[in-house]
């Protein structure tokens, strides 16, 4: 098939093209680079093999999103660009609302003008919020708390409404727990601008000695050691399900929402114990205040996609941070810095 892959070149989104052209699919990725560089393109080549198109859009551009997707003509379109910080989203809504909202609207007025009748969206479990019914099942009640959280429910209401009103129209909402790890070739993975906003590539820093300590943002949780409990999954299993996900697409119809995690809830104190394993480094870290928009605990039911996709993500720990461990070893100062 052909496929319009936004946020290509950013970490879900690569490993997810990865997949799509090992898989024989003709990739058409689309970035603004605002949070990734152009030269990921090489390296999807490198560990897939296969060439890809890459071609450089700020999606808040209307007329510029009607006039690509009109001149590629996509089989179908994987929506990955925007932006995932909750501590950002609060700091900063608009942007959220620009990047995430907007450019999804943008979209899906280009491809319903233009036929695109496959659309596979990148949610999140953040539209939950805080979970009050564990683990999270897709009939949970959406009550996002972030402004992070709201762009992706509002984009999948924005998305669940046109297939109500388009018949042809199959659309997949995949909602990601916490993505970690990286492509087992050590060359790919997330290569954060500035201070990460996230648990593991901030461990991975302390671990090689780029940062001094992990500030752990609370002890004061109603969980077993008091810090937050996450269901981290890893890159390629979440990118996997994409790639499996466009045969669903084409088979349905209408709207559909989909949990990818493992099931498995994790403490930060868990995680730093697992990465002090792997990477044999010290870690150190501080308890600190809690972090605005942080729920206690988030965990996955994944039944749907374990169902509908035959889908299944590995729970081992050790693994997903060795995958990234590896990745971050292979970063050189200065290619951080290019990023
Ligand atoms: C995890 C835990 C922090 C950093 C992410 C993505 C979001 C969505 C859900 C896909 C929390 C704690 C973190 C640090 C810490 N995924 N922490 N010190 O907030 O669950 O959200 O997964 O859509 O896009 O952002 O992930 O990695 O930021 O935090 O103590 O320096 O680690 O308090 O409990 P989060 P995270």
């Amino acid at each position: 098939m052909r496929v319009l892959v936004t946020g290509a070149t950013g970490y879900i989104g690569s490993h997810t093209v990865v997949e799509l052209l090992e898989r024989g699919h003709d990739v058409i990725g689309v970035d603004d680079f605002s949070a990734s560089v152009p030269s990921v393109q090489g390296t999807i080549e490198q560990i897939s093999g296969q060439p890809m198109t890459l071609v450089q859009l700020d999606l808040r551009h209307r007329d510029g999103v009607d006039a690509l997707i009109g001149s590629v003509q996509p089989d179908a379109l994987i929506h990955f660009a925007g932006r995932k910080f909750v501590g950002e989203s609060v700091s900063d809504p608009i942007q959220y609302y620009g990047r995430n909202v907007t450019a999804s609207i943008n979209l899906a007025e280009a491809c319903q003008r233009h036929g695109v009748d496959q659309i596979i969206f990148s949610s999140s479990c953040t539209v939950y919020g805080e979970a009050t019914i564990l683990p999270v099942s897709e009939a949970n009640p959406i009550m996002p708390v972030s402004p992070y959280g709201r762009s992706k429910a509002m984009t999948e209401s924005v998305l669940s409404d046109l297939a109500a009103a388009w018949d042809d129209l199959s659309v997949l909402a995949l909602r990601y727990f916490n993505p970690i790890g990286a492509h087992p070739a050590g060359i790919l993975g997330e290569v954060p601008i500035g201070e990460p906003n996230n648990l593991l590539p901030y461990v991975m820093q302390v671990a090689r000695g780029e940062r001094p300590e992990l500030s752990v943002f609370g002890d004061d949780y109603p969980t077993p050691d008091g810090t937050c409990i996450r269901d981290y999954v890893h890159v390629v299993d979440i990118a996997k399900a994409h790639a499996i996900a466009l045969d669903y697409t084409t088979r349905y119809r209408g709207f559909e929402a989909m949990n990818l995690g493992t099931g498995v809830g994790r403490s930060v104190l868990e995680v730093i114990r697992a990465a002090r394993d792997v990477t044999a480094r010290p870690i150190p870290y501080r308890i600190v205040e809690r972090r605005p928009g942080d729920a206690a605990r988030v965990y996955a039911q994944a039944k749907r996609a374990s169902y509908h996709l035959d889908w299944e993500a590995d729970p081992d720990l050790h693994r997903m941070i060795a995958d990234h461990w590896r990745f971050e070893r292979s970063l050189s100062s200065e290619r951080r810095l290019a990023s």
